[in-house]
């Protein structure tokens, strides 16, 4: 039957991925399945400074051109995730960061690698998630900006506009996006969220940075968190304002909290799904999907205390089940598409 990857291509969208390059490598099942289904991929940890600058002076990129190289084989699109984050980061960066005693020096320590790595790949980005996760309003700041960030403490705020800059001379081609997370539900740590990042994007704008894209991750939480569509699409409206192109960076759903019936928790997790895509292809700014993972077999919510199941069981939180099934969440993307 057709693919997610067709689904979208049919109407100019993308649907694709995050994937670790260990499960391409080891798992011909699982390369088969991301071969069929998926358009666009994304590094699921590789492609993090903590990955590829393991030491000031040596970089790896062996897993990175291993994925790429993988989608090309399969004409298959790429994307860059992530170049500036508060998190995996190599031990050696804070230290370095204290050391430099100038503002000029701590930001070549951010600049400088993206430039370098942002240019290894010039040409073969989609786009790169230049900055992710900015914002964290339970930090007591007015501007809800996360200042637990080594970027944060080493240049302020400044360190965005860094960033983008950066990465624009770096690779012209690629569309450079603002990535967060938190800004999918009706409640009101998402209010504050939402409320940071348009007000980020404002300061953002008003000084030129070029902050192309918005990239929505939509690690959803039914059962604990709900989802409101006439929330999300106010919040999807107010981001079109900007003129920047939108994408869901890393959708997955948790069935944490859910009833004991698996079946049940697959309608549950189909059912915001169409919900939550209903509102976000609507959008004409939106370029297309990606899940966090492509399988429940491999899904980052298993190794996550807060949200794997305590008996073990797979979290159901992808569109193929533990065996590659397709599951009701495929059937809600596939729609969705063809509604686009
Ligand atoms: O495989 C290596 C192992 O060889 C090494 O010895 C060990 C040393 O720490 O690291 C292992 O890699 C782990 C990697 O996942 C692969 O399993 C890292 O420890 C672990 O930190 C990493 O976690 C990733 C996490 O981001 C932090 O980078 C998850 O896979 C990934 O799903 C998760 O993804 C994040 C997005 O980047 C941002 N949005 C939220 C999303 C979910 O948390």
């Amino acid at each position: 039957a057709d693919s997610l990857r067709h689904k979208a291509e049919a109407r100019g969208l993308v649907y694709g991925c995050a994937v670790k390059s260990r499960n391409l490598r080891d798992d011909a099942q699982f390369r088969a399945a991301v071969a069929n289904e998926a358009g666009i991929l994304v590094p699921e940890y590789e492609l993090k400074r903590q990955f590829i600058q393991p030491e000031p002076n040596r970089y790896d990129f062996a897993a990175v051109d291993f994925i790429l190289q993988s989608a090309a084989r399969d004409d298959q699109k790429a994307r860059g995730h992530t170049l500036a984050w508060y998190d995996a980061n190599p031990a050696w960066l804070p230290n370095a960061l204290n050391d430099s005693t100038t503002a000029a020096a701590k930001a070549k320590l951010l600049t400088e690698y993206i430039a370098f790595v942002t240019k290894r790949y010039a040409g073969r980005m989609h786009s790169w998630d230049v900055v992710n996760e900015a914002v964290e309003p339970d930090n007591g700041r007015s501007d809800g900006m996360r200042s637990q960030s080594i970027w944060y403490e080493a240049l302020g705020e400044d360190y965005i506009p860094l960033a983008f800059h950066a990465a624009k001379q770096a690779d012209p081609h690629a569309l450079l996006f603002l990535n967060d997370f938190g800004v999918e539900a009706p409640i009101r740590w998402n209010d504050r969220r939402r409320k940071a990042l348009l007000n980020l994007l404002d300061r953002l704008k008003s000084k030129d940075v070029p902050v192309e894209a918005f990239g929505i991750q939509g690690h959803l939480h039914p059962y604990r968190d709900g989802f409101d569509a006439k929330v999300f699409a106010r919040f999807i409206h107010d981001l079109e304002g900007y003129g920047i192109k939108l994408m869901i960076t890393e959708l997955d759903v948790s069935d944490r909290g859910g009833p004991d019936d698996p079946q049940k928790r697959d309608a549950d997790v189909a059912a915001v799904t169409k919900d939550f895509l209903n509102v976000a292809l609507e959008s004409h700014q939106t370029l297309g999907v990606l899940t966090w993972g492509l399988t429940d077999r491999y899904t980052w919510l298993s190794t996550s205390d807060k949200y794997k199941w305590p008996d073990g069981q797979l979290p159901r939180a992808l569109p193929l089940d533990g065996i590659l099934a397709r599951k009701p969440m495929w059937d809600a993307i596939s729609n969705a598409f063809d509604l686009a």
